[in-house]
């Protein structure tokens, strides 16, 4: 009997070996039998993004070097857009996706290419995106993988062809609302669960369930209330949340809450985690003047996916005003805490609270501040968190630590079980934050605006905002430096203080995603282009590799035919596409999308072309040009171009065209590019439905000017 179940149990084993892609839940459960494999983003269903593998470690980092690449061409057009996921590896295929939602499929040993998805999507739909067309990761199940485009379709694709299954549009309201999805999906029992993006625009927050197998909807969990003049709550989640807006909510603007990050998924408790994001618009008074928490804004969510029902939830920060948001990648561990063993979820968010939770109640435990922070004056033992006045903006700026790009955003931290701490890739920063008197949402629009962040690029700021800081500053000795200091933190979760801390570099997002080995290793990327191993217990320094290309994402590893690999996507863009700082590898060398792996003894890194220098073409006389036009199109340049294009043309260098440098072709076919659209299909849609005309004709003349100052400074070089 035991002898025929072994050989049943081998041979199951086989046949889910030779099906590509095969990851069941007793795998997922036993990850830690199987090391070698990184069977979800997170690797294990606790999502720590720990590596149990030893052959490369302290003792012999060094030695790591390029094993191989594969590029990623995930371009449209001229523009390469960001790397931010992280990949998968089963049974020696390594997936990942990329921009748009494209999938790669490619040998884990060597990278060759296996199959490529690039769907066909709406390239407009760029517009719709805050922060570039990136994704964050998909998910490999029972020979499938899961995948969704920026447009909204959920995909399943056969993982070992890539060819698609079933898709399903996640969308409601394509039409009318400005939703994209970013985020990866997560399966939980039966189901396949995606949320979106857009929250900036203006839309109301869900998720959606869909069957594994069918890709038939099961269920819908949205994470603010709807409009009581259309409809009764859908639920009790809704009726309790729906107490938390008063009477003069703006119901229009959608109230956002959206999903955008990773969820994770406990299988023993049956319990599908998700982080909720920010509101439209920042300015709290102006969406809901009632001051109410706004449920479930910046909330962790623990949902029944069988039936799509809310189990609990905690939310961190209560009417929230500054961007901050859940959506930071979340770990599940358990921890003894005072003597008892806790299962806990913890959660390092962008407002600067390392906040742990009873995975099981949601029950608060701790929240202590991994960095400066200035938004709370302190965290109750109920775990409800207060509100400091002095961050609130609604009557004069206000200067907040941390700022709204997060003192921890999408960039996953990582948990070590061996050395019981988290490595966060942690942002010191403040910002000065104003309101935007006389704000309106307005349909199609990012409604950052309304809130007016001015401080997050220090030499940006007017010398009214500067003096702001200069003041407070010197009435506070303890607050850092407004400058922008990147750190990769150790944190004890346990007891909720700092181990160690290292320096990544200066400017936003310098330091990528974290990953944590059994060799005593943490291994992160940065912007700057290096990737970079510490130890895990003291941060010292082990190994700096140059690759040339900025690393966002975060990097795996895992082991075939006895060598052990670290890979990690490289590639630059998000949401600070727009501006690269000196620092930033895309200053020096060519940006383009790549998967990186290394192994001991591997070689130099092959670095990319260098980047040519910029001429600045004479800019041409054209007649309706003067100077108080050019002053008005700044501001409408600002509001809706620099996005994408940077801002107040101090992005000489940029992912995108640099718009104070066109040619005279460009020139004379600049309203058929602005309102026409003729560029649409590489990603820059006709904008003809929020700028009339005369609004395009006054940035026209704003770039004109600009670029006859850049012309005139080149020249004089000479
Ligand atoms: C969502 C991002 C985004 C926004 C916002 C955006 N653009 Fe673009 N723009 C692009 C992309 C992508 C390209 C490059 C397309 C290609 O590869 O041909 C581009 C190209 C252009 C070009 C051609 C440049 C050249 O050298 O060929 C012009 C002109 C332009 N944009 C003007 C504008 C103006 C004016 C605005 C604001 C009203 C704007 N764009 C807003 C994404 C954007």
């Amino acid at each position: 009997m035991t002898r025929r179940l072994t050989a049943a149990v081998l041979l199951a084993a086989a046949c889910s070996r030779s099906t590509p892609g095969n990851v069941t839940l007793n795998r997922w459960k036993a990850a830690d039998q199987e090391p070698g494999q990184w069977m979800s983003l997170g690797r294990t269903w606790k999502a720590d993004r720990f590596s149990p593998l030893t052959k490369i470690s302290d003792a012999n980092a060094g030695q790591l070097g390029f094993a191989w690449e594969y590029e990623a061409r995930s371009h449209r057009g001229r523009v390469e857009h960001g790397q931010e996921s992280t990949p998968i590896v089963v049974d020696g295929v390594l997936y990942a996706s990329g921009p748009w939602g494209s999938v790669f499929a490619v040998d884990a040993r060597t990278g060759k290419e296996k199959w490529r998805h690039d769907p066909d999507v709406d390239a407009s739909y760029n517009r719709r995106a805050c922060c570039d067309v990136v994704s964050r990761g998909l998910s490999v199940w029972g020979g499938k993988v899961y995948v969704a485009t920026l447009d909204g379709f959920l995909k399943a694709l056969d993982a070992g062809s890539g060819k698609e299954l079933w898709r399903a549009d996640t969308f409601m309201d394509r039409d009318s609302r400005f939703y994209t999805i970013t985020g990866p999906p997560q399966v939980a029992g039966k189901v396949v669960v995606i949320g979106n993006s857009g929250a900036e625009f203006g839309v109301r927050g869900y998720i959606t369930a869909y069957d594994l197998e069918t890709g038939k909807q099961a269920w819908r969990f949205f994470t603010v209330p709807g409009d009581p003049a259309k409809g009764p709550p859908e639920n009790d989640a809704m009726k309790v949340a729906a107490k938390t807006w008063g009477p003069k909510t703006d119901w229009e603007s959608g109230l956002g809450g959206t999903v955008w990050g990773e969820m994770t998924y406990d299988p023993d408790l049956n319990l599908l985690y998700v982080g909720t994001g920010n509101s439209t618009p920042y300015s709290g008074w102006n969406r809901d003047p009632s001051r109410g928490d706004n449920l479930y804004l910046v909330s962790i969510l623990a949902i029944n996916p069988d039936d799509g029902q809310m189990k609990w939830h905690y939310q961190e920060v209560p009417w929230e005003l500054w961007d901050f948001t859940a959506t930071a990648n979340m770990i599940l561990a358990d921890l003894t805490i005072d003597g008892k063993p806790r299962k806990v979820i913890m959660q390092a968010p962008k407002d600067g609270i390392y906040y742990v939770l009873d995975r099981v109640t949601g029950q608060f435990i701790s929240g202590k501040p991994f960095v400066f922070v200035t938004w709370t004056d302190g965290i109750d033992s109920m775990g409800r968190a207060h509100v400091s006045e002095t961050a609130v903006y609604q009557k004069k700026p206000a200067i907040v630590f941390p700022t709204e790009a997060g003192a921890h955003n999408w960039q996953p931290m990582a948990f070590n079980p061996k050395t019981g701490l988290t490595y966060i890739p942690a942002r010191e920063q403040g910002m000065v934050i104003a309101d935007v008197p006389g704000y309106k949402w307005t349909k199609g629009r990012d409604n950052v605006g309304s809130a007016g962040m001015l401080g997050f690029i220090l030499d940006l700021v007017g010398p009214a905002d500067r003096k702001l800081f200069d003041d407070t500053f010197k009435a506070n000795p303890k607050m850092p430096s407004p400058a922008t200091k990147e750190v990769l933190i150790a944190w004890d979760p346990a007891t909720q203080k700092e181990k160690w801390r290292v320096p990544t570099g200066n400017g936003d997002w310098a330091g990528g995603g974290v990953l944590t080995t059994a060799g005593n290793l943490v291994i992160q990327g940065t912007s700057s282009g290096h990737l970079i191993v510490y130890r895990a217990d003291s941060g010292e320094k082990l190994q700096d590799i140059t690759v040339g290309t900025a690393i966002m994402a975060a990097p795996i590893s895992y082991e075939i035919e006895g060598e052990q690999y670290v890979a990690v996507l490289a590639g630059f863009g998000g949401a600070v596409a727009p501006v690269y700082p000196k620092e930033m590898a895309g200053y020096t060398w060519q940006n383009y999308g790549r998967i990186l792996a290394f192994k001991l003894g591997g070689a130099k890194t092959p670095l990319p072309p260098l980047r040519s220098p910029q001429h600045t073409p004479e800019p041409p006389s054209l007649a309706f040009y003067s100077d108080t036009l050019a002053a008005q199109g700044e501001g409408i340049f600002l509001g809706t171009c620099g996005v994408c294009h940077g801002a107040r043309g101090e992005a000489r260098l940029s992912a995108y065209p640099d718009l104070h440098r066109l040619t005279p072709e460009t020139h004379a076919a600049f309203d058929s590019i602005v309102l026409g659209g003729k560029l649409k299909t590489s990603g820059m849609s006709s904008f003809g439905d929020v700028l009339k005309p005369a609004d395009v004709q006054a940035i026209h003349a704003y770039l004109l000017r600009e670029q006859r100052t850049l012309w005139q400074e080149e020249q004089s070089k000479r």
